[in-house]
């Protein structure tokens, strides 16, 4: 009797034991997070040689900024990085509704002091991370607490990113190129890249040489996968992996007078929030959302998308707003306020629209392709390598991820040159880290009867994380510690382990979907 209870009592010490190690491990900062400190420091002695950044929209600038700690050379060529002032033509969703995840934030004031000023500049704010979003009708709890992001449109967010690695200090060890990189040669033995082909926007064609590094950023171009199989290197045939959402997007916005914006009936705690409301409908009624952001003064946005094949269904002209928000379908109806303040903005905003159809969700799975058959010294960042399924918004902070793995990775070396394997050992750790990006958002895709799954995947695939995806989002009502964990992960400010330690995944699973 007495051994049992012992043997009772110590199997509950060795339990609570466990979960408060479990605890702990779920808890514990993201492995990033050590490293995001390191961010912007120079490194002591430079590493030989230039690295090559191709491609200058924010994965290539947040790359050559981190590069420029690194390399004693930087080159940045785009086709459009000396037009810093005039609209970019080759991002499709240039004129797209943006906001920022907080990742991107922190990172980008590591990496420049004065980010906030320039963002100032830019005509953007700071502005509170949290979203007012309403799942189907129902409110889901903020976050405790988040740190500040940026409220700015992207034209604005980009000249600033751009002009903030123009004016550090390091920029005097990089050159901007305005041209096209057309692909690489390899070294004798295939072991590295060892000049770069570019055609410069005058026509002239040039080589560089002295490469020590060569990071694709060309975003959905995804270039590098061309080069590398003209350069000779062998992938394996289905490397590229993509489904099709069958995103269609529509951004409207309006320009108002400042008398009209005191006047729209949106609550104040809504007002400096990075997305001021937005609601999304259960896959159940199909994929909508409607989402409403104040970005920068005397400007709103609104944002409507659905997925389809063919004509779409979303507001084409003003006429169309209203009636296309009152069909609205979802567990209740869309916010009274809401409602109002789109009539207003009807009535007497100045409205433009930007449609735009979404390519498909592609990730290059790099981190497969064995280091042998990788050069040693080519990486790529941003959508270059992943482009997910923009309704998250997580664009710009998985950029900065990306270039946070790279940094860490060449801070971690003991030698002045590149060792074989390094391509390989960055696209390990990068997918390790942007792999939760993937799977949820594709998995959650899934539940639309208009999405294309992958090749190998069916809509039955991610059943189970739909189901826990439901739970957690009920649970998110009405439990501010569940709702800190989603939101933290959301801003890859926490690994997706948050959602699993013991005191949030045991609220999760006890709480039944209210969908
Ligand atoms: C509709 C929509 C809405 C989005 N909303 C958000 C959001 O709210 N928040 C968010 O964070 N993200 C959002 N995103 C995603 C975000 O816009 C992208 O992730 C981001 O632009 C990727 O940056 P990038 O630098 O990798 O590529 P891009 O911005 O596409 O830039 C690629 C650059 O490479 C250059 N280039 C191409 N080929 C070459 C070459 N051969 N040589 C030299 N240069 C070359 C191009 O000129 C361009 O400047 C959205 C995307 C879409 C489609
Ligand atoms: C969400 O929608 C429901 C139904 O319209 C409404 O009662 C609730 O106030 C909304 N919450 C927010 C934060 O908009
Ligand atoms: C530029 O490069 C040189 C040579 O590597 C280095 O000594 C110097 O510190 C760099 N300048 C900046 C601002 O990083
Ligand atoms: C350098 O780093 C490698 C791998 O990280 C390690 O195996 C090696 O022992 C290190 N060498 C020195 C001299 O620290």
């Amino acid at each position: 009797m007495a051994s049992s209870t012992i043997a009772l009592g110590s199997a509950l010490v060795l339990l609570a034991a466990g979960l408060v190690g479990w605890q702990r491990t779920c808890k514990s900062p993201p492995p990033w997070q050590a490293e995001l400190n390191a961010l912007g420091q120079p490194r002591a002695k430079k590493l030989p040689g230039t690295a090559v950044v191709c491609g200058g929209s924010v994965a290539g600038s947040v790359t050559a900024r981190i590069l420029a700690d690194h390399f004693e050379r930087v080159i940045l060529v785009d086709p459009e990085v000396d037009k810093v002032d005039q609209p970019k033509t080759r991002i499709m969703q240039y004129n797209a509704m943006h906001g920022f995840l907080c990742l991107f934030v922190v990172g980008g004031k590591k990496l420049w002091p004065n980010f906030d000023a320039e963002i100032q500049a830019a005509g953007g704010r700071s502005g509170s991370a949290q979203s007012g979003l309403n799942y189907s009708g129902f409110p889901v709890l903020s976050a405790r607490s988040l740190p500040d992001t940026m409220l700015i449109r992207r034209p604005g967010a980009q000249r600033a990113v751009q002009k903030l690695l123009m004016q550090h200090p390091t920029a005097t060890n990089i050159t901007f190129i305005s041209g096209t990189v057309r692909g690489f040669d390899p070294s004798g033995d295939m072991s590295s890249v060892q000049s770069v082909l570019i055609r410069k926007t005058d026509g002239t064609q040039v080589s560089l040489n002295d490469v020590a590094l060569v990071v694709d950023c060309t975003g959905p171009t995804q270039s590098g996968i061309k080069w590398l199989r003209s350069a000779g290197f062998t992938l394996p045939e289905n490397l590229r992996r993509s489904y099709n959402c069958n995103l269609r997007y529509t951004t409207i916005s309006f320009t108002v007078t400042p008398e009209l914006e005191a006047r729209l009936p949106i609550p104040t705690s809504s007002q400096d929030k990075m997305i001021t409301y937005v609601y999304v409908v259960h896959p159940k009624f199909g994929c909508l959302l409607v989402g409403l952001l104040k970005p920068e003064k005397n400007i709103l946005q609104l944002l409507f998308s659905d997925s389809g094949e063919g004509e779409s269904g979303l507001p084409r002209v003003v006429p169309d707003i209203l009636p296309f928000l009152q069909r609205f379908p979802g567990h209740a109806p869309i916010a009274p306020w809401l409602v109002e303040t789109v009539t207003l903005l009807c009535e007497q905003g100045d409205a433009s629209f930007c449609h735009t159809n979404m390519p498909t969700q592609s990730y290059i799975e790099y981190h497969r392709v064995p280091a042998r058959n990788l050069p040693s010294n080519f990486v790529a960042i941003g959508d270059a390598t992943l482009q997910l399924n923009p309704l998250h918004g997580q664009g710009f902070a998985k950029a900065m991820l990306n270039g946070i793995a790279l940094d860490a990775l060449l801070r971690s070396l003991n030698t002045t040159s590149l060792p074989r394997d390094f391509s390989a050992k960055f696209f390990k750790k990068n997918a390790v880290y942007t792999k939760g990006l993937w799977d949820a958002t594709r998995l959650q895709d899934y539940a639309y009867p208009t999405c294309r799954p992958m090749e190998g995947e069916t809509h039955e695939t991610g059943r189970f994380m739909r189901w826990f995806g439901d739970k957690l989002v009920t649970a998110a009502l009405r439990d501010e510690e569940v709702a800190t964990a989603m939101w933290t992960v959301r801003h890859l400010l926490a690994a997706d382990s948050a959602l699993f330690a013991p005191t949030v995944l045991w609220k999760v699973l006890w709480t039944s979907s209210c969908f």
